[in-house]
């Protein structure tokens, strides 16, 4: 496995597991599986849903002697209605009771954008908050304090362009260690990428699939199919090895993390062993110069009318 290094020598596996869409009375099973097979990181959040049953699955698999709590990376990540600054530590205390545990890893905060405390998904634009009346950097400085309490190891945010980067860094005092955004060949990210590296941050890809299970009024019929792509396919032939193998190994050969999602064993299976995959420069460079460019996360559920952010506050299209 390859990790990711942090500035203090921690190190984070390159290749984590996904739990978003894995269904509660699912991924419970999954979890436990997935330790099983080898996995040793596990990317988590509020907002799936799901905190509680991967939390029991890590407490069994504790108790059990399966792994060790400080051979496993674990990340979540604060939701959008907690960004005020009295609701910063409510939403973390509900994430760590939620996973059953005393500390994170890594802790994110989701998207550069503020709810009304208890929205998920606003259906109106009432229920947003705007940046002005809940600023990142306070956000942020919450999160700092649970950091210098020790229950944070590391601290980063998801879903940020260079903009807001560079203004949460401007005032922090702790600096992200970590972005994680949508990213693979449709949407390489070169640039934030090197935008990242240069600040020393790592990052991590989210949807390295396409994220086909996403809630159907979130997927376009057109759309590309990262799996279906010629040359993706042509190097899964060369190697036989499959598609989505190929898509994962690009990540972990270019050095960022990646977290494919999967209830399935087989497939957890052949995402893990996709971590030990060497590509060829050759390869490297036509899967970097893809001429689609698609986002399969398009944050349009953050842009409805009346909504105090655009897309323009939170892209920047390469
Ligand atoms: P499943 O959970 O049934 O395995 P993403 O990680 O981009 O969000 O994509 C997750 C989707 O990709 C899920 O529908 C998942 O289905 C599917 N998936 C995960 N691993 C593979 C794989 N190796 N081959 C094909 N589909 C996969």
């Amino acid at each position: 496995m390859n990790y990711l290094e942090f500035k203090n020598g921690d190190k984070m596996p390159a290749l984590g597991l996904g739990t978003w869409k894995s269904e509660s009375g699912e991924v419970y099973e999954v979890i436990r599986m997935a330790i099983g097979i080898g996995y040793r990181h596990f990317d988590c959040a509020a907002i799936y849903g799901n905190e509680a049953e991967i939390g029991q699955a890590f407490a069994d698999a504790f108790a059990a002697g399966d792994v060790k709590r400080e051979d496993v990376w674990i990340t979540s990540k604060l939701w959008n209605s907690y960004h005020l600054k009295q609701d910063v530590s409510v939403g973390f205390e509900r994430t760590l009771n939620d996973l059953k545990l005393d500390y994170l890893d890594l802790y994110l905060m989701h998207w550069p954008l503020a709810l009304k405390p208890g929205v998920g998904f606003p259906k109106t634009s009432d229920l947003f908050i705007s940046l002005d009346e809940a600023p990142l950097d306070e956000t942020w400085d919450e999160m700092e304090k649970i950091h210098e309490s020790g229950r944070i190891k590391h601290l980063g945010v998801s879903n940020f362009n260079s903009r807001n980067l560079d203004l949460l860094m401007s005032a922090a005092g702790v600096l992200p260690e970590m972005n994680q955004v949508e990213m693979h060949p449709f949407l390489p990210q070169h640039k934030l990428v090197n935008y990242c590296w240069d600040n020393a941050m790592h990052m991590t890809a989210y949807s390295p699939l396409g994220s086909g299970d996403r809630p159907g009024d979130r997927i376009k019929s057109d759309e590309p199919k990262l799996m279906e792509h010629d040359i993706v396919k042509s190097i899964s032939e060369t190697h036989n090895i499959t598609p989505a193998q190929v898509l994962l190994a690009w990540q972990v050969n270019r050095g960022v993390a990646v977290i494919p999602k999967s209830v399935n064993e087989g497939r957890l299976k052949q995402n893990l062993e996709a971590a030990e995959i060497v590509l060829t420069e050759d390869e490297m460079d036509r899967l970097n110069n893809i001429s689609i460019h698609f986002r399969y996360i398009d944050g349009s559920i953050w842009t409805i009318e009346g909504s105090p952010y655009t897309m323009d506050d939170l892209w920047e299209e390469e």
